[in-house]
């Protein structure tokens, strides 16, 4: 027995007076009728002797009192109660009906114990972690909660977002599973999985529609008429002969309208090939064609600007939304015949609550996708920036280290998880600290996540870098004289 309980229990936590301080993040066992598992949220030490100082000097007579009698100091942790243990071993998570008695004694949780409530064996889960209070228990998601309810991975930057997502993406590798990763700083392809494609994301406007295509040649909304000028010039080009060839020559031809409509629109289509041909090409197929199932497809979009990337980004979402609704009617008619995930880093430019074109679309995969075996797992450091309609549909989290109050009070008001004292604990996590919770797992806990060598995203020593600079140049200078 390390500690008893003390003072006012309730139904959620109770006050734990232990030998010696507990860290946070640590499981404890309640020693009842059925044994119940706990975890420590807070722990704070008291001295009776230093408590009762009212100056220097008398604090500096007293200071010696704690150490050497054993009881001036007090350790009270408040420890979250997270159910019956007998139960949290089946997966069921049930706070019980009556509070702990006061008297009751706790010892620390076995890790076997732990083992098989953080690492069920069935098929559908993934470890991606280890309990950081108990680091040789692998910590497992559910991986068909995490995919068919969508889940979000949330924390200040350099804090292992994007080591989190590599560690997912292995697993679902690993599970033969399908997801399109909108990989916006090249970070992914040097992943070491072997069903791992790398694609340029390149899109044909012929396979636009005329409001998608007036967008990605930048022609205002309000710009009514060369908005006319370019769909009706886009339809009866869309139905002629020769396929992507020559077809923005074509196009031209085909504008009608006013002189000065045809410049302007003639124009805006110049610039596109001029700058935006790297994206934009008449010659490329449909490209979900180019996407495969069992494999993770890392759309390489680190080439591209911010806006490039936005039109990126709706395509091939909208695409891969009416895909998956063909799928749900029969499969024949789908390229994508089976459930995957998609995966959207700096998800805050995309869905930022200006109900823009990326995020109408992302706000209905979220809405519907649930039923059609569509995921959508977003990831972005300024939680605050964020469509709310959005969050409010994320049910499975993993949040790093966060320390904005308003990035903390949006996750307290999309998620049913956070209290004052996990909100404390968000704030002081280290890197590749996570607090996984929400229906992925079946209780939340603080992790550490495996570590994944990504090719770039891992802290560059910069200083070496010079050095080696220097020392190349040095050797130059040598050989030349
Ligand atoms: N689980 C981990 N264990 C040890 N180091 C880690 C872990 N996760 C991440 N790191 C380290 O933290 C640094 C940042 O990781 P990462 O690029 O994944 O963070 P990020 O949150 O995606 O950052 P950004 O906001 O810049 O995209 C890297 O140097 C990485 O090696
Ligand atoms: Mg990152």
């Amino acid at each position: 027995m390390i500690g008893i309980v003390v003072g006012e229990a309730t139904r959620a936590s109770v006050s734990v007076m232990t030998e010696s301080a507990l860290p946070t993040g640590i499981f404890l066992e309640i020693i009842d009728v059925e044994n119940k598992l706990g975890v420590v949220e807070k722990t704070v030490i008291e001295s009776r002797s230093m408590d009762a100082v009212s100056s220097f000097d008398d604090a500096s007579s007293a200071r010696k009192i704690p150490g050497m009698n054993p009881r001036d100091t007090k350790f009270i942790s408040i420890v979250k109660i997270l159910g019956e243990i007998d139960e949290l071993k089946r997966g069921v998570a049930n706070v019980p009906e009556i509070p702990i008695r006061p008297g009751t004694g706790v010892k620390f949780a076995d890790t076997e114990v732990l083992k098989t409530i953080f690492s069920p064996t069935q098929e559908e889960y993934a470890q991606i972690a280890t309990l950081k209070g108990s680091v040789d228990v692998p910590v497992k998601i559910n991986l068909d909660r995490m995919i068919s309810r969508h889940s979000a991975i949330l924390s200040m930057t350099g804090q292992g977002k994007s080591t989190l997502v590599a560690a997912k993406l292995i697993e679902i590798a690993k599970k033969a599973g399908t997801a399109v990763v909108y990989d916006i700083h090249g970070e992914m392809s040097s992943l070491k999985i072997k069903n791992l494609q790398t694609l340029i994301p390149v899109i044909n406007p012929m396979y636009l529609n005329g409001d998608e295509l007036c967008e990605i040649l930048e022609i205002r909304t309000d710009a009514s008429l060369q908005r006319d000028c370019l769909r009706n010039a886009f339809h009866r080009t869309a139905k002629g002969n020769g396929k992507g060839k020559e077809f923005w020559s074509r196009l031209k031809s085909n504008l009608m309208g006013e002189p000065d409509q045809i410049t302007k629109v003639s124009n805006k289509i110049d610039n596109a090939v001029r700058y935006s041909s790297a994206i934009i090409n008449p010659n490329v197929g449909n490209p979900l064609y180019r996407l495969k199932e069992g494999v993770i497809n890392i759309l390489d979009m680190s080439g591209l600007t911010e806006k490039q990337a936005k039109i990126v980004v709706s395509f091939y979402a909208n695409r891969l939304f009416q895909d998956r609704k063909k799928a749900m009617k029969s499969k024949e008619l789908a390229i994508l015949k089976e459930a995957h995930l998609q995966v959207l880093e700096e998800a805050h430019v995309f869905c930022d609550g200006t109900k823009s074109k990326t995020e109408r679309i992302f706000s209905k995969i979220v809405r519907e996708g649930r039923k059609m075996g569509l995921g959508f797992l977003l990831v972005s450091q300024r939680v605050r920036n964020l469509s709310p309609d959005i969050l409010s549909q994320i049910s499975s989290w993993s949040v790093g280290k966060l320390i904005n109050q308003s990035d903390l009070d949006v996750i307290e008001n999309a998620s049913e998880f956070v209290s004052p004292e996990i909100k404390e604990q968000i704030k002081y996590l280290n890197v590749g600290e996570f607090l996984l919770a929400g229906e992925f797992v079946s209780i939340s806990a603080i992790v550490r996540t495996t570590y994944i060598e990504k090719a770039i995203g891992n802290d560059q020593s910069i200083v070496s870098q010079w050095r080696k600079h220097y020392e190349e140049s040095l050797q130059k200078i040598k050989d030349d004289s």
